[in-house]
């Protein structure tokens, strides 16, 4: 996945988009991540400028949604279900052979709506259904 470098303008473009909407603090985190790739520390004030809170009710969102990242993601990303119809069919022991050749890409998530092909694996965005190590191995190049 490709992100835009961290940008002060940048992100106050983006936050102005969503000065009317409800919701907004964690919008606003989920949109700098999606942008940048990660939340980068100057946008908690920033955020809280935006949408008049603390910054400690940003920091309390920032920290309580476990996919929101606070430094910038590795070059690849590999998510891993390990939900129940992906357990059964070997994600658990291919997540640690996974874990153990790629330990800072690796991450547990939690049905991709592809249960039939499991064991599902998101790459950078992409899913990939009956996965193995060398279907992500390919997928990463
Ligand atoms: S249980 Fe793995 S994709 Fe649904």
């Amino acid at each position: 996945m490709k992100y835009s470098p961290w940008s002060h303008e940048r992100a106050v473009a983006l936050l102005a988009t969503l000065r009317e909407e409800k919701g907004a603090v964690l919008m606003a985190l989920q949109l700098m991540q999606s942008e940048f790739g990660y939340v980068d520390k100057a946008c908690v004030e920033l955020i809280a400028q935006t949408f008049n809170k603390s910054r400690a009710d940003v920091h309390g969102v920032l920290t309580f949604y476990h996919d929101l990242r606070t430094t910038p993601p590795p070059p690849h990303e590999i998510s891993i279900c390990v939900a129940e119809a992906c357990q059964a069919v070997g994600a658990r022991e291919l997540e640690r052979d996974v874990k153990a050749k790629f330990p800072q890409e690796t991450r547990e998530s939690y049905c991709f709506g592809n249960c039939a092909l499991g064991p599902a694996v998101m790459v950078d965005g992409t899913i990939i259904g009956r996965a193995t190590l060398e279907k992500i191995e390919v997928a990463r190049q």
